[in-house]
């Protein structure tokens, strides 16, 4: 399937089940799938690791941004997207735990951590065919990206979603424990003064609470057909 050379910049609340759908956009259409969420989780990781944010997120900013300048963060690609590594270690479990969950908002306050991401980032958006989703790209990653999504979704589904994948995966939690976690981290992304999570005014509003992720491919191939002329095999 061939459609145009374009980014597609996907943004949303938490949970809205926005890289599960930016996942199979890049496998049907043969882009390159790049999750910014993650790249803020291993800052965080990297950030309680050294003790540089404390129990109620507070954080030491001059020792992040030192702790930064030699971050060994990198993307090995697989199948089904791509797994977030520290040198050599695979931290891909580790960044989508409660800890992690609880902390990657105030983190993704801080202006040089925004920095550092948008800037590689943007690297990987220069030769196009990327579908990337996250807070901020369609506002001011990518405020040129050719198609902007914004996902929004019913909280308590989404937190129903979200508690099913993390028990799935052995963690234990709670419906109602991951329902504050979302509360709480869409409360600060749209309200923390450095790239809040807002809708781009040019964003098209995709509410995923009663569709499947074929009914959301359905949906999309319908937007990029009306926009940019039609989709060939
Ligand atoms: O998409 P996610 O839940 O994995 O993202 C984790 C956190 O990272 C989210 O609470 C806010 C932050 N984030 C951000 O501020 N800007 C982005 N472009 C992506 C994520």
């Amino acid at each position: 399937m061939h459609i145009p050379d374009i980014i597609i910049a996907i943004d949303g609340y938490s949970s809205t089940g926005k890289s599960s759908f930016a996942r199979l956009i890049a496998s049907e259409f043969s882009f390159l799938y790049l999750d910014s969420g993650a790249m803020y989780r291993a800052v965080t990781l990297l950030a309680i690791e050294k003790g540089l944010v404390s129990a109620e997120g507070n954080v030491d900013v001059a020792g992040l941004s030192s702790a930064l300048r030699d971050f060994d963060l990198h993307f090995i690609r697989t199948e089904d997207g791509s797994k977030t590594f520290i040198g050599d270690r695979c931290i891909e479990k580790e960044i989508r735990s409660m800890e992690v969950s609880g902390k990657v908002s105030p983190i993704a306050a801080v202006p040089c951590v925004r920095d550092f991401v948008d800037m590689r980032l943007r690297e990987f958006g220069k030769k196009k065919r990327v579908v990337m989703d996250g807070r901020d790209i369609g506002t001011t990653v990518f405020p040129d990206a050719e198609l902007k999504i914004f996902m929004v979704a019913d909280l308590h589904i989404r937190a129903e979603r979200r508690a099913s994948e993390m028990i799935a995966r052995g963690e234990k939690t709670t419906v109602e424990e991951v329902m504050k976690n979302l509360q709480e981290r869409d409360f600060i992304d749209s309200h923390r003064e450095a790239s809040p999570l807002s809708k781009a005014d040019d964003a098209l509003v995709l509410d995923n609470s009663r569709m499947t992720l074929q009914d959301q491919m359905v949906w999309i191939k319908g937007v990029i057909r009306e926009r940019f002329g039609g989709i060939s095999d």
